[in-house]
């Protein structure tokens, strides 16, 4: 086999990540995400016939992987909501050399743990804004409680998937008092929570910089009851910055993607629901693969296409949000994944 030369961006960042969303819908409407205020529960989802079948998904995955991604990460929307996921996820395992993940509301993870980790997924990350049942409820706007998100957490544990790790997006008067007790709860469990600052994705939720806890502040409030010290990245571009409590009690993550942005190790590429490969979570715009995908494009097109549109990216929205581009038009998370 002839090993091609490594795969750069215009500013020298290799392609590492491919995260996928597989569906565009959710059982969830948390507020930072696709509040309820903009659409009501009836979002514009898409139509079925525009999603990518599995058999697109893992030939496009096929491709990057023999352009040097490592890590593939299936999002959404809720990605355990589209139908038969474990059975794109044998398919997804079975390429080589490849670490296969899933980001999940924890909604149907109980459910779901042990058919997925049979199928070959190796961790998960779940999202989970507060401890408190009303404050979680109020952030989901889904009336769904802490106790069934937790249960699907032990049952990833249980199934194999470690280490878990633990999502909490912070926004300003609505979790910040979660910040301890969910430091508390998942001190010496093995899971690892990180939390993530609030970021101006998409346009529904209205994101104002005073609604963003940073993470110093987090940092702050946890280092005051249980004293933290810095620990080293597991791989270069890792987006969450690592911290260890100092009595042993395990590690926490901040990503800090408005304070500290990390474009400049941005490894990752986003395939959305309907085949669209964007370069930034904060890309106006996507390249139409499903067309090629669809009129019959041999796989040296497609790879000479993943090629081109990789070897032209310049992306840094994070480090430049403050400057010139707060009116951008922005795609929601939901759709592009997270
Ligand atoms: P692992 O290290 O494998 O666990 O993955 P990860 O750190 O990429 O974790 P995850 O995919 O769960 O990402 C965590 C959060 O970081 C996301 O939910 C986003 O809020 C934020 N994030 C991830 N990737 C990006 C990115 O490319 N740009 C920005 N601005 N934020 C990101
Ligand atoms: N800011 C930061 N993180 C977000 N997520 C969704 N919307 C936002 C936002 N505006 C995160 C969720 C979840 C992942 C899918 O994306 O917390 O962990
Ligand atoms: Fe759904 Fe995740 Fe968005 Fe919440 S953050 S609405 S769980 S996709
Ligand atoms: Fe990467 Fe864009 Fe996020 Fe910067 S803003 S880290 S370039 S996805």
């Amino acid at each position: 086999m002839t090993t091609l030369p490594p795969l750069l961006d215009q500013c020298g960042r290799p392609v590492r990540d491919l995260r996928i969303s597989i569906t565009d819908r959710c059982n969830f409407r948390c507020v930072y995400c696709m509040p309820k205020t903009v659409f009501g529960r009836d979002y514009p989802f898409l139509p079925r016939a525009e999603l990518l079948s599995f058999e697109e998904i893992a030939r496009i995955a096929r491709l990057f992987a023999a352009r040097g991604v490592q890590k593939l990460r299936l999002t959404g929307g809720e990605p355990l909501l589209r139908h038969g996921v474990e059975n794109l996820i044998a398919q997804l395992a079975g390429i080589p050399d490849l670490e296969v993940t899933l980001t999940t509301n924890g909604s149907l993870l109980e459910k779901k743990a042990a058919a997925l980790a049979a199928a070959g997924l190796q961790r998960v990350t779940v999202s989970l804004d507060a401890l408190d049942d009303a404050i979680f409820k109020r952030m989901n706007d889904a009336d769904y409680p802490v106790a069934k998100v937790l249960a699907g957490i032990e049952a990833a544990a249980a199934a194999g998937m470690v280490p878990v790790k633990v999502n909490c997006v912070v926004k300003r008067g609505v979790n910040e008092n979660q910040i301890l007790p969910l430091a508390r709860h998942f001190r010496n469990s093995g899971h690892i929570l990180r939390y993530i600052e609030y970021m101006d994705v998409g346009s529904s939720n209205g994101w104002k910089l005073d609604e963003v806890v940073p993470s110093a502040e987090v940092l702050r409030v946890i280092g005051d009851e249980f004293p933290l010290e810095p620990i080293d990245a597991n791989y270069p571009g890792e987006v969450a910055q690592r911290w260890r409590y100092k009595d042993g009690a395990g590690e926490i993550g901040v990503i800090s993607s408005v304070t500290r942005a990390f474009c400049d190790s941005c490894t990752r590429i986003r395939l959305s629901t309907e085949g669209k490969l964007y370069t930034c979570l904060f890309a106006s715009e996507g390249h139409d693969l499903r067309e090629m995908l669809r009129g019959g494009a041999e796989d040296a097109a497609l790879e000479d296409a993943i090629t081109r549109i990789w070897q032209a990216r310049s992306d840094r929205y994070s480090q430049l949000r403050m400057a010139a581009t707060p009116n951008l038009k922005k795609i929601e998370m939901s759709y592009i994944g997270g």
